[in-house]
């Protein structure tokens, strides 16, 4: 239980980060379309953050993380490694990028439609994003993050889907995964109370249909077990006086 409270020019240096992966995302956009592979999307973001940014894309050899960013591909929930598949008409991918820079990370992932989405596709990445955004819209001082994983989990399951129970937001500072875990399911008025000064993320993995998810041998790779669609968005936050502020919007 030892949730670090950021100092003011700490929260300075994650605003930074923070903008620099958001910018990637931004940068990313137009090359995602039929026919790239996750492995070009990969190089461009590297050379992106390390040459335009100077910057670190922290999940470079991150606990073993062969790349520089995660892909993940339709059914894949999260960590997704990119290869040398191409993008096909249809899909669904989440790119998720954290940077490091001036010693402090800033963490953020969305998702992208390669041509035209199905309906179910299209609802499900919307569904997401809206529980992103109502998990945001609480989070001040006194909320609790059972609070933040109750809004999520009640949305979606309203919307007929599942939220993934393995994964989870997490604090985040000059460590990319720190204290607390931020869960995307709970009990209201349950768990940690937020204070201002705490930086973490929000990113709920939400299923199409059964929660339930299984790691790939690659060791990263973590795909629905029913094969349905996934879908994630996630956002690196500061808890201010008055509530919140979002480190990683341009
Ligand atoms: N960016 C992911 C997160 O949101 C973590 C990726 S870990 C990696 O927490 F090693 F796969 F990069
Ligand atoms: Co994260
Ligand atoms: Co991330």
């Amino acid at each position: 239980m030892s949730i670090s409270l950021k100092t003011p020019e700490e929260i300075q240096k994650m605003r930074i980060a923070g903008k620099l992966a958001a910018r990637v995302l931004t940068m990313i956009e137009p090359y995602v379309k039929v026919g790239i592979t996750t492995n070009l999307l990969n190089e461009i973001c590297h050379t992106y953050i390390v040459q335009n940014q100077h910057a670190i894309p922290a999940p470079l050899n991150y606990r073993g993380f062969p790349k520089s960013i995660c892909t993940s591909v339709n059914h894949v929930v999260c960590h997704g490694i990119p290869d040398d598949k191409r993008l096909q008409n249809g899909d669904i991918i989440n790119i998720d990028v954290t940077v490091l820079k001036d010693g402090y990370h800033g963490d953020t992932s969305r998702m992208f439609f390669v041509g035209t989405p199905s309906r179910i596709a299209q609802k499900l990445v919307e569904v997401t994003q809206e529980c992103l955004n109502l998990g945001i819209q609480i989070v001040r001082p006194g909320t609790t993050l059972g609070d933040i994983g109750h809004v999520i989990q009640t949305y979606a399951e309203q919307e007929g889907f599942s939220v993934v129970r393995e994964y989870c937001g997490h604090g985040i500072g000059k460590m990319f995964h720190e204290a607390p875990q931020v869960l995307h399911y709970g009990k209201k008025g349950t768990g940690l109370v937020l204070q201002p000064g705490m930086t973490f993320t929000i990113e709920p993995m939400v299923n199409a249909k059964g929660h339930e998810v299984m790691r790939l041998s690659d060791g990263w790779t973590v795909v629905t077990k029913d094969h349905s669609l996934s879908a994630q968005w996630e956002h690196t936050l500061c808890v201010t006086k008055k509530g919140v502020e979002i480190l990683t919007s341009e």
